[in-house]
């Protein structure tokens, strides 16, 4: 946080199946298995450009088909809109905030796409953890860190404290 690549517009990708944005890819899955997080976006190893990557864990994830748990997912020029007016509060961290942990609301329910690195075009339906892997990443291509959509300021807290207070008390947010 603080490094201005981080508040820029990423620039969109022209050819998804390119040599170059492979190599990218290749980078950002490995600092993002290093660092054991859930999805990462090119800003974050400092390539202004739109490609995000995410997975969703099987222990966050949920009983539907659309938060079901998801296999690595590498998207080109990502696109989501919401599908309902419904947001949530969930905690969230960021490799480039680290340490920390903040209650972000999201929308519920989104659809998005993208394109694979093979060029092909993904087309999904997503709903709470997945939906806002996808929020969180693609937000990072317009300049925003998470801390920038709370609501409530009090809810930003260290990673360790809140681990601290959830083996105290489950975790209301
Ligand atoms: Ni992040």
């Amino acid at each position: 946080m603080g490094h201005p690549v981080l508040r820029q517009i990423a620039e969109p990708v022209q050819d998804p199946t390119g040599q170059r944005v492979h190599a990218l890819i290749r980078n950002m899955i490995e600092t993002m298995q290093d660092a054991d997080g859930a999805g990462l976006a090119a800003p974050q190893v400092h390539v202004p450009r739109r490609v995000v990557i995410f997975h969703v864990p099987e222990e966050r994830s949920g009983d539907t088909e659309e938060s079901a748990p998801t296999p690595l997912t590498v998207l080109i020029n990502p696109e989501f809109e919401p599908l309902t007016d419904e947001k949530n509060l969930g905690w969230e961290g960021c490799l480039s905030v680290p340490g920390l942990m903040g209650a972000v609301p999201r929308f519920t329910n989104i659809r998005y796409s993208g394109f694979a690195p093979d060029g092909s075009r993904i087309e999904r339906v997503a709903e709470d953890f997945h939906a806002r892997v996808v929020q969180h990443e693609c937000d990072h291509l317009d300049g925003i860190l998470y801390p920038q959509r709370m609501t409530d300021m009090r809810r930003l807290t260290f990673a360790a404290e809140l681990e601290r207070q959830a083996r105290r008390a489950p975790v209301e947010v």
